[in-house]
């Protein structure tokens, strides 16, 4: 069992990790669920398929603490952050009569804790919400944090807001029926952290991915709870990302998001695995400024390729050339000009937030790789 606290003044809390947790929620849960009892239900909001796996042991537990639950399930995926779902959402937590002091339950990934997270942020100008998140990428990043949204025509997550959870429960136990290819892309953002502030971790990492990827007890908790408790330390020192502390957690997103949006945010390339390639991409051009050696990007390519994660892009047949990606990301930042902010390495475990970079460049670079 490890807890990790997100030390933020007057909105501190817990993230707990501890295996079978999801079968004692109501007692993990109990101070947050006092405004509950005979007369009104627990909100929780799943998703179909965290509905069908964890509904009966989620209910078993309130059931056992006098409670019940009282269910918002909406269709996995993207779709699930909308307008028009968050418009449901929210109407139906009126109807329930929810307050300030109440918490709603999310119970899913970082599509339902998105949603959930930003209706409890203008509910009523702001209600409580317990995050049980279900899948690695979700446990080691976007549970804790409070960063909320949804998506629009215009891309995603533009409108959300900072709104923290009061209590993060993380059973690894559930990563059990997740499928391989979503257990790999989560673990992308574990990598991340080593990559980013941590060569110990780094290679740790190196040395145990694949018992992570096993899922075997104990290794699978270390690599959580090693990830949240970096999170949780750079959201503590810079929690609306204006330092340039927090950005350090969008390693290899840059280079990722132009990946994601070349391949249509689809099934192709699922958000961890294009922030995998991201990364190395991240790692190649450091190497190609001198920041960091070719053995080390080698390495953090590597790293990347034996979680059996994409690790090239030449090898992902995209049809386009850097100028069409540098494209991609100068519309996902809203820029016109030659240069953005790239997560560079200065090593492995060191990362910087580079404002130098010409975007010229990046294009001439990502030819080189497209090319293979
Ligand atoms: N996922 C990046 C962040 O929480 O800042």
């Amino acid at each position: 069992m490890a807890v990790i606290e997100v030390a933020l003044a007057g909105r501190a809390y817990e993230v707990v990790i501890e295996e079978g947790l999801l079968g004692r929620f109501a007692t993990a849960a109990a101070p947050f669920l006092k405004a509950y009892g005979e007369a009104r239900k627990v909100p929780v909001v799943a998703d179909t398929n965290t509905h069908r796996l964890y509904h009966a042991a989620l209910e078993a537990s309130l059931a056992a603490s006098g409670l019940a639950a009282d269910w918002f399930v909406v269709t996995p995926g993207e779709d699930a952050k909308t307008w028009s779902v968050l418009e449901q959402l929210t109407d139906w937590l009126l109807a329930l009569g929810v307050t300030r002091k109440d918490h709603v339950i999310a119970l899913g990934g970082g599509v339902v804790g998105d949603l959930v997270g930003f209706a409890c942020a203008i509910t009523k100008r702001g209600c409580g919400f317990v995050q049980v998140p279900t899948t690695l990428l979700a446990q080691v990043d976007s549970s804790v944090g409070g960063k909320t949204a949804i998506n629009t025509a215009a891309g995603k997550n533009l409108i959300g807001a900072f709104h923290q959870p009061s209590l993060v429960l993380i059973d690894p136990l559930v990563l059990a029926t997740l499928p391989e290819r979503e257990m790999r892309a989560g673990f992308a953002e574990v990598l991340k952290y080593g990559l980013l502030g941590d060569a110990a971790f780094f290679g740790w990492l190196e040395a145990n991915g694949a018992k992570v990827l096993a899922r075997e007890p104990a290794a699978l908790e270390q690599a959580i709870a090693t990830s949240i408790a970096m999170k949780a330390q750079i959201v503590a020192e810079d929690e609306r990302e204006t330092l340039d502390r927090r950005a350090l957690l969008n390693l290899g997103h840059t280079f990722g998001h132009a990946l994601e949006a070349e391949t249509g945010f689809s099934e192709r390339l699922l958000h961890g695995e294009a922030v995998g390639l991201g990364m190395v991409l991240a790692a190649r051009y450091s190497a190609r400024r001198g920041e960091i050696s070719a053995a080390d990007a080698a390495r953090a390519t590597q790293a990347i390729a034996a979680a059996g994660l994409p690790a090239s892009l030449s090898a992902l047949g995209l049809a386009c050339d850097g100028a069409r990606l540098v494209e991609h990301m100068r519309h996902d930042k809203k820029a016109e000009s030659t240069t953005l902010p790239f997560l560079l390495l200065r090593a492995l475990g060191e990362a910087y937030v580079a404002r130098d970079v010409d975007l010229a460049d990046i294009a001439a670079f990502l030819d080189g790789e497209l090319a293979g």
